[in-house]
């Protein structure tokens, strides 16, 4: 055999291993790569004072399990304080943190006229905000033809300028240190776009404006990092949440579950990001994350795909079941 031959086959199998990997890849290669050689987050982020919105639940409650065993001093935010006492007993009982290292304070991120007392109130307990994470948010099902104005005015007044609002109060302190870590969880859908979420995506892509913009502003001060971290569909209460055609009202049942990433995953993925300092970053299992990388690269192609699945997703949620139940039973229910 030629020497040309062998290298061909060589080059052959190193893109078969690669194809291989990608298929079973939960995170962009960027984050893939983190993982595998960068900084770990056990190194990276002890001692740090990190603010956590929407910790109540889901992604953020999680972030508070895993954070707490990394020894950091935790500021737990949403609007169920009693929900933030249960998340901080569980962090004590599982941590070696003390009572004194995790502040609970109920905050709306709706209700922008608190964000400032907010901000002192943690400097005033910690004397410095290390890390804020903007978590907290609620997503949409619902036709935009059916849906009241409100509900998007909502959605923009959460899941925008209530991220906005609490950034611009914790930004001058971290100029002044000139150091911190803005983390955002925005979701695929801050660049995707799916039917039944419309308000939902305009909300998400326009943080993830807001936060690109941000970055080119400070680039005056390298150590203040701005990470844009956009999940897949995650296990979380996300669905239950989610707001419907009237502000009033929201789906109230979790739908199918067992598709989606376990939050745990998710989160070790977003702290990975974090001691990284990584971008951008994309934390989905497939296929989800083969329709991120064509809206990215091959918008064309990804339209038209989107259209055809959306199709399904609109029937799924006018006969009242599950919007994305129907498209994974060909996919391992691997979280059930
Ligand atoms: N799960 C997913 O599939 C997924 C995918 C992509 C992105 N995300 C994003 O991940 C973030 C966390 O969502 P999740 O999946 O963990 O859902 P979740 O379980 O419903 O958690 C949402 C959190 O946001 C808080 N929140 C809602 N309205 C609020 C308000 N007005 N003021 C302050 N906090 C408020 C909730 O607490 P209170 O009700 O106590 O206020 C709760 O702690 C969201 O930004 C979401 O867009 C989720």
């Amino acid at each position: 055999m030629s020497w040309a031959l062998l290298l061909a086959l060589c080059a052959l199998l190193l893109l078969a291993v690669q194809l291989l990997r990608f298929l079973r890849a939960d995170g962009d290669l960027t984050l893939l790569w983190a993982e595998w050689q960068g900084r770990r987050p056990e190194w990276e982020l002890t001692d740090m004072v990190v603010w956590v919105t929407g910790a109540s639940s889901g992604i953020g409650e999680e972030l508070a399990y895993q954070l707490s065993k990394l020894g950091v001093s935790l500021v737990l935010s949403a609007r169920r304080e009693n929900e933030l006492e249960r998340v901080k007993r569980r962090c004590l009982e599982n941590s070696n943190l003390k009572g004194k290292d995790i502040l609970v304070l109920p905050l709306d991120l709706t209700d922008t006229s608190s964000h400032e007392v907010a901000t002192k109130a943690v400097l005033q307990e910690f004397g410095r905000i290390d890390v804020l994470v903007n978590n907290g948010g609620r997503s949409q099902r619902s036709l935009c033809l059916d849906t009241s104005l409100d509900v998007y005015k909502e959605l923009i007044d959460l899941n925008y300028l209530g991220t906005v609002s609490l950034t611009k109060c914790v930004l001058p302190h971290m100029i002044e240190r000139k150091q911190g870590k803005i983390v955002t969880v925005n979701s695929l859908l801050g660049f995707m776009s799916v039917p039944l979420s419309s308000g939902y995506c305009a909300s998400k892509h326009a943080l993830r404006g807001f936060f690109n913009g941000l970055r080119t502003e400070l680039a005056t001060y390298p150590g203040i990092t701005v990470s844009n971290i956009c999940p897949g569909p995650v296990q979380s209460d996300i669905v239950k949440n989610a707001l419907t055609e009237e502000v009033t009202k929201s789906v109230g049942n979790d739908g199918d579950q067992s598709y989606k990433m376990a939050a745990n995953r998710c989160v070790r993925l977003m702290l990975i990001s974090m001691a990284n300092d990584l971008q951008e970053v994309w934390i989905s299992d497939q296929p989800f994350l083969s329709v991120a990388y064509l809206w990215q690269y091959m918008p064309t192609w990804a339209f038209w795909i989107t259209s055809k699945m959306g199709k399904k997703r609109i029937e799924n949620f006018k006969s009242g079941v599950d919007a994305d139940s129907s498209y994974f039973k060909f996919f391992k229910k691997k979280n059930s």
